[in-house]
């Protein structure tokens, strides 16, 4: 018999018929599978999913009342963001990398077609948008985190779907509701899509652009509104993130040079964004800036370029040391930050290293807001110094 259990009732012996959630939202092997083993149980205990189908003909039954199916509930047109249930960040990675690789490849394909001179079709990315906007429910310092490791000649795609996870993260925590984190992640997926128009000289070009094709690159603003504009139902959200993504504050931004109170505030937000994505991005003529100076830049520049107001809320987001980044312990030891607790000095970190003894050690996760307390955070390290690669220690 199959029937619906809530994920907390799940025991050794069952066997999984559906874990009823699209493949991109988990990292199992397959939807369908017997519990075999006490560390595959607890996988799936934290993995986010909230009730699955069961098979008794195949394993085990379990006593429990059908949990009802969380989509099946009738959801109102507008709702707050979810308080957050706070899933660990470890439990996240394998399908948060998934998600980005997804994702980036619809942008791609998407961005081929329009090159191509089809019209923009985002039916393809509704469903991405609300992954990213459950993926960062969830925890969306796995996503952001796990989203800055691109590869620079994929940087156009992989920066859409930064920029949105970014956005959805810094909207959820300026308190907007459901509806609007959606839309800011299409937002986010669509701002760049103009750069499909801009000739590959210009785009790819392996060096810092020219003036007269820096006035080229610009354009991709005004064509990306143009092919966005006419798409049904769409909502006003993208077309401001794509609109007012270089506007600054002092006027200085592009296209219009719009100032202060001109800019909504979604468009302040897709600008703080932007930059801090593009600056912590490795490129083909620049190294990635690590995110924690980078922020602090940006704390200087503002309120010139960026909203502080703004800025200031982007860092209580993302914390003092984002995930993603490499620090030192005063003991030493030099770890990979992984996910943020209430103490915004003392990250969860998975140690990588000794710097004491110049070895490499057994990587091993540790919230140091708990467990090391008498350790701190002394400073951010650039990783490729001790031979790291953060890529290899997600
Ligand atoms: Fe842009």
């Amino acid at each position: 018999m199959i029937k619906r259990i809530d994920v907390s009732s799940l025991q050794l012996g069952v066997y999984i018929h559906d874990l009823d959630c699209p493949w991109t939202e988990h990292n199992f092997f397959s939807n369908s599978f017997l519990v075999n083993s006490e560390p595959l149980l607890r996988r799936v205990q934290q993995s986010g999913i909230r009730s699955l189908l069961i098979d008794t003909s195949k394993g085990c039954d379990v006593a429990e009342v059908a949990a009802p199916k969380p989509a099946a509930a009738p959801e109102p047109a507008k709702t707050s963001a979810r308080k957050p249930a706070h899933y660990p960040a470890a439990g996240e990675f394998g399908r948060a990398k998934k998600l980005v690789t997804q994702a980036s490849g619809i942008i791609k394909h998407l961005m081929h077609e329009v090159r191509l001179g089809k019209q923009a079709q985002i039916s393809g990315l509704e469903p991405v948008a609300e992954s990213l906007v459950q993926a960062c429910l969830r925890n969306h310092h796995a996503l952001n985190g796990i989203s800055r490791l691109k590869h620079k000649d994929e940087y156009t795609f992989m920066h859409s779907v930064s920029v949105a996870g970014l956005l959805i993260a810094f909207g959820r925590d300026l308190g907007m509701g459901e509806d609007e984190l959606r839309q800011l992640a299409l937002g986010g997926l669509l701002h760049d899509i103009g750069k499909a128009r801009v000739p590959d000289r210009v785009l790819n070009k392996p060096g810092r652009l020219a003036p007269g094709e820096f006035e080229i690159m610009r354009q991709h603003v005004s064509l990306g509104v143009e092919m966005i504009a006419s798409i049904q139902g769409l909502g006003t959200i993208p077309l401001e993130v794509t609109q007012l993504h270089h506007e600054k504050i002092d006027g200085s931004g592009y296209p219009q040079g719009l100032k202060d109170a001109q800019i909504s505030q979604v468009g302040q937000m897709a600008a703080i964004v932007d930059v801090y994505d593009a600056l912590t991005s490795e490129r083909v003529y620049k190294s990635a800036w690590q995110p924690t100076a980078t922020l602090k830049s940006m704390l200087e520049w503002s309120p010139k370029d960026l909203s502080r107001r703004l800025v200031e809320s982007f860092v209580h987001c993302l914390g003092i040391y984002p995930v993603g980044s490499m620090v030192q312990l005063e003991s030493g030891l030099v770890a990979l930050v992984i996910d943020q607790t209430q103490d915004l000095l003392r990250p969860v970190l998975r140690l990588a290293y000794d710097a004491r003894k110049n070895c490499r050690i057994p990587l091993q996760d540790v919230d140091i807001s708990r467990e090391m307390s008498a350790d701190r955070v002394v400073h951010i390290i650039d990783p490729s110094k001790f031979g790291l690669n953060p890529v290899q220690i997600f």
